[in-house]
């Protein structure tokens, strides 16, 4: 029987605690929201995860970045660049996430996750109201040209397969929350702009349960 089918079939049960997660966010002063960074490989999504992560520590809120290569060589060393593979990388991630978030954490989450559905998926699993998409919309050319891990290279001789706009698609958001093209803002600048755009998110909303 596979695990999925031993929760469906009643042989495991949902253990609740006695501490919801508005307790410990009533405590913890601030709203545990996932921010999602989506963007081509060297849009800037990691630079612009740390700085942010930076400005909301300064400005007193916990906060952790959950970055994709960063999780690539732990949770996710297992997963490869193949759709089904990226999909189960996300979906981790996301459930990361949510545990992060219902112990009251703000999370930074920093991956291509290039498609539309298993964004979408990502933004289920963390709910409606805390999924924050912030699409770092810097052009394909601009990318190509900061090559910072030389990959876009070896993808376009062909000793990379499934690379990110190359060899394998990225599907670019239909109705992000924030977009911003890091070919015009630093990474520092990108940072205060999303700051700006979610601080009254990241507030408790009072009454207010899961
Ligand atoms: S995702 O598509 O599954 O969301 P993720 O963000 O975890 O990707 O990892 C992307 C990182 O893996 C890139 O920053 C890059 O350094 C590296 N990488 C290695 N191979 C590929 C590939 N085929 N496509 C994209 N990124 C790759």
């Amino acid at each position: 029987m596979s695990p999925s089918a031993a929760c469906s079939s009643g042989q495991v049960f949902w253990q609740q605690g006695a501490v919801d997660r508005s307790a410990r966010e009533e405590l913890a002063r601030q709203q545990g929201v996932t921010l999602w960074l989506t963007g081509l490989s060297a849009s800037g999504k990691s630079t612009t995860a740390y700085a942010l992560e930076r400005q909301l520590i300064e400005a007193g809120r916990l906060c952790c970045v959950l970055d994709g290569d960063n999780l690539r060589h732990g949770i996710n060393r297992n997963l490869g660049f193949t759709h089904e593979d990226r999909t189960e990388n996300i979906r981790r991630t996301a459930e990361i996430a949510r545990l992060m978030n219902d112990a009251g954490l703000i999370v930074i989450a920093s991956l291509i996750s290039p498609l539309i559905t298993d964004r979408g998926m990502a933004g289920e699993i963390i709910g409606t109201g805390r999924f924050v998409e912030i699409y770092l919309n810097t052009p394909l050319e601009v990318c190509e040209a900061r090559d910072p891990k030389k990959l876009y290279s070896k993808a376009r001789q062909g000793l990379i397969t499934h690379f990110t706009g190359i060899s394998a698609p990225y599907e670019a958001p239909l109705s992000a929350d924030i977009c911003i093209n890091t070919a015009q803002f630093s990474p520092v600048e990108a940072a205060q702009l999303i700051l700006s755009k979610t601080k009254l998110h990241l507030d408790v909303q009072s009454g207010k349960g899961n």
